[in-house]
């Protein structure tokens, strides 16, 4: 099935099959893996990416479910010149990750706390995060970074490396 939608402020169109998660979508068409891949079940929350601004557990989504979103994955965080974005700095400066696995989903989900609720407490926030499970790194490390001292935004979220792809 050919779907089209949006992912970092550029068109992707793909040829899928209907059974093609949008985790796969995401890695194997449009060559944005930074989405990762650990249970496949919905569980660790690895694969989160934003869809039309909610946070989505791409292994549980269809590809075609996604037609004429708007996608964002961890590659549109960076800044116009490959900068990191505040919160990417705010989990280096308060390590919150180790082997980084974990933290596409890590950042996609406090992204999204971040702007639907800008002023959360730490508990509001431990209770977000408690949905991306991590193997490395404690997890008091990685919720202090959702609170960094410059406000990140998801407006700084686009910065397009492809403008639109052809058919798998
Ligand atoms: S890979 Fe999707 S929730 Fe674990
Ligand atoms: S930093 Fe390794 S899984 Fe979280």
């Amino acid at each position: 099935m050919d779907i089209t939608f949006s992912v970092n402020g550029e068109r992707a169109h793909v040829d899928v099959e209907p059974r093609r998660t949008l985790a796969d979508a995401l890695r194997e068409d449009c060559g944005l893996t930074g989405t990762h891949l650990g249970c496949e079940h919905g569980v660790c929350g690895a694969c989160t990416v934003l869809v039309d601004g909610e946070p989505v557990r791409a292994c549980l989504m269809f590809a075609v479910q996604a037609d004429g979103s708007s996608i964002t994955t961890i590659e549109g965080l960076q800044g116009p010149d490959g900068e990191l974005h505040p919160l990417q700095e705010a989990f280096v400066e308060h390590h919150g990750l180790q082997c980084g696995f974990c933290t596409p989903g890590m950042l996609m989900s406090g992204l999204h706390l971040l702007d639907t609720e800008p002023d959360a407490d730490r508990e509001r926030i431990r209770a977000e995060m408690s949905g991306n499970i991590c193997r490395c790194t404690g997890y008091q490390a990685s919720s202090t970074p959702s609170r960094p001292r410059r406000r990140p935004s998801t407006g700084r979220r686009a910065s397009p490396r492809r403008r639109s792809r052809g058919s798998a």
